[in-house]
C-alpha cells in the first residue's frame, strides 16, 4: 500500500470544521484591520527564496523542496510566503495603490524538517503583511492584531516576545563584538554554530543546541549596541505596545530563523505546547524588496502556524459539535426514490442542504443515520404513502411528525429553514 509522506498529513473531513472555524475567525478579523487577501503561487524561481530569507538559514540551507522543471530552470515550493509576496508587490507595481498596502494570506507551507508532534513538513500559515511605511505604531498594531486573534480564539496561555535585531548601521558593530566573545569558546560549539561563526555569527543565537546556548548565555545583547534610530523605533514599539495594553516580555535572544528581518521580531508562544512552542512569529524586513528588486520598501508582517494553533485551541472549539442543519430523504422502493431525487434537486436549487439514500437501506437504518449526522428534517417517501400523494415529514431535533401532501413538501421544508434564519 502507498502511503502519503512523512510529516505531510491528510486534513480529514472530521477535522475540517476546526480549520473552517480558525480560517473563517482570521479572515473577518485580517479584514476588521484593513487586510485583503493575496494568493501566490506555490511555487517560486528558487533564487527568491536564497536572496530573500538568506543563504545561510537553515531554510535554506537544509529545508527546501527544490527540483528542477523541464527547462532547467531551479523551482522551489515555498516555505513561507513573506518573499513571494513582496516579489508579487514589485512585480504588479502595488505600491502604485497607496503608501501602504496591506495584504494577508493563508496556505500551505513546505519545509523539509524532521518530523515530529507540531512540525510537519507540509503546514498551513495564515499570516498578513503590512508594505511601505516604517511607523513604529504600524509594528504595535500588527502585533497587537495577533494579540488579538489569538484572544478571540480563546488561546491561553500565551505569551508575547519581541526584540529589535537592529540594521545595517547597527549590527555589523554586534556582529564584531559577538565574533570576539566567541571565537576563543569556538571548540564549545556545535559543528554547524562553528560554521556559522565565520559566515553568519547571529544565526547562532538561534541554535537549539544546549551547549551553544550555555556559551551564548553570557554574550554580548544586541539591544546595548542598538544605532539612535534602532534605538528609538524599538522604545516606540514598546510605547505604543503599552499604550495599547498588549502584555510582552522583551527577549533579547530573539532573532528568528530568516535572514531578511530588522529591527522588530516577535514571536507568540504558547509554553503548554513543548518543543515546538511558537505558534507565531514575524517582523519588520525593511530591506527585503531592496534584495529582490533594489528597491527599498519598508514592511512588517506576521505568520501563524494552523496546526499549531489548533492544536492549542481548547477541547470544546476543537471539536464543535455539528447544529442540526439540512434535510435528508429517506425513500423506501424505485418510485419513491425518483420523487426523493426531484425534491432534493428542487430544495438545492433553493439554497438548500439535502442528502438522499443511494444505499437502499431499510427505513430504520436511514432514520438512524440521518439523526446521527444531526439533519434537521427527514423527508420519509415510501411506495404506499406516495400512491396517497403524501410524505411523512420529521423533525429530528423534537421527533415530532406529520403527514404532508407531495406538492407541499418544498414549500414546507423552505419555510421552516426560513424561520430558523430569521
Ligand atoms: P516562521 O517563524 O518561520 O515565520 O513561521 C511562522 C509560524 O509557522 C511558526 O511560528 C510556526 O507556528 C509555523 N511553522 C513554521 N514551521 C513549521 C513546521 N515545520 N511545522 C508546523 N508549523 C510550522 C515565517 O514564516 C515568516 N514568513 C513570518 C513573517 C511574515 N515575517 C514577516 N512576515
Amino acid at each position: 500500500m502507498i502511503k502519503g509522506v512523512a510529516g505531510v498529513p491528510d486534513i480529514l473531513p472530521s477535522e475540517i470544521r476546526n480549520w473552517h472555524y480558525l480560517e473563517a475567525k482570521a479572515r473577518q478579523l485580517l479584514e476588521n484591520y484593513g487586510y485583503v487577501e493575496i494568493r501566490t503561487p506555490i511555487f517560486e524561481k528558487t533564487e527568491l527564496f536564497v536572496r530573500g530569507i538568506g543563504p545561510d538559514t537553515d531554510i535554506v540551507k537544509k529545508e527546501m523542496y527544490t527540483f528542477s522543471d523541464p527547462r532547467h530552470e531551479s523551482l522551489t515550493l515555498r516555505p513561507e510566503a513573506t518573499a513571494p509576496i513582496m516579489r508579487a508587490f514589485l512585480q504588479h507595481k502595488m505600491y502604485t495603490k497607496g503608501s501602504l498596502v496591506k495584504v494577508y494570506y493563508l496556505g500551505p507551507m513546505f519545509r523539509h524538517e524532521r518530523p515530529q508532534a507540531g512540525r510537519f513538513r507540509q503546514f498551513h500559515q495564515i499570516g498578513a503583511e503590512a508594505i511601505g511605511l516604517e511607523n513604529p505604531s504600524l509594528d504595535a498594531e500588527v502585533i497587537a492584531m495577533v494579540d488579538h486573534l489569538f484572544a478571540d480564539l480563546g488561546i491561553q496561555p500565551i505569551k508575547l516576545l519581541i526584540n529589535s535585531v537592529g540594521c545595517k548601521v547597527c549590527r555589523p558593530e554586534f556582529r564584531k563584538r559577538f565574533t570576539v566573545y566567541l571565537e576563543p569558546k569556538v571548540a564549545k560549539l556545535c559543528p554547524d554554530c562553528q560554521e556559522r561563526l565565520k559566515r553568519n555569527p547571529l544565526r547562532i543565537l538561534d541554535c537549539k543546541n544546549e551547549a551553544c546556548q550555555e556559551v551564548i548565555a553570557k554574550a554580548p545583547k544586541l539591544t546595548a549596541v542598538l544605532c539612535h534610530d534602532c534605538g528609538s523605533h524599538f522604545r516606540q514599539v514598546q510605547g505604543a505596545l503599552s499604550f495599547l495594553k498588549v502584555d510582552f516580555t522583551i527577549n533579547e535572544r530573539l532573532i528568528r530563523g530568516l535572514d531578511y528581518y530588522n529591527r522588530t521580531a516577535f514571536e507568540f508562544v504558547n509554553p503548554a505546547l513543548g518543543a515546538q512552542n511558537a505558534l507565531a512569529g514575524g517582523g519588520r524586513y525593511d530591506g527585503l524588496a531592496e534584495e529582490i528588486e533594489g528597491v527599498s520598501t519598508p514592511a512588517i508582517g506576521f505568520a501563524m502556524g494552523m496546526e499549531r494553533t489548533l492544536a492549542s485551541l481548547s477541547p470544546a472549539l476543537r471539536d464543535p459539535s455539528p447544529s442540526f442543519e439540512g434535510t435528508f430523504i429517506a425513500t423506501l422502493g424505485d418510485e419513491a426514490f425518483r420523487s426523493g431525487m426531484l425534491i432534493s434537486q428542487e430544495l438545492r436549487k433553493k439554497g438548500e442542504k439535502v442528502v438522499l439514500d443511494f444505499e437502499g437501506r431499510s427505513l430504520k437504518s436511514q432514520l438512524r443515520w440521518a439523526n446521527k449526522e444531526k439533519f434537521r428534517y427527514c423527508v420519509i417517501i415510501g411506495d404506499e404513502e406516495l400512491k396517497k400523494r403524501l410524505v411523512i415529514l420529521k423533525d429530528m431535533a423534537s421527533a415530532e411528525q406529520s403527514e404532508v401532501p407531495i406538492s407541499q413538501v418544498i414549500d414546507r421544508i423552505l419555510s421552516f429553514a426560513r424561520e430558523k434564519r430569521t
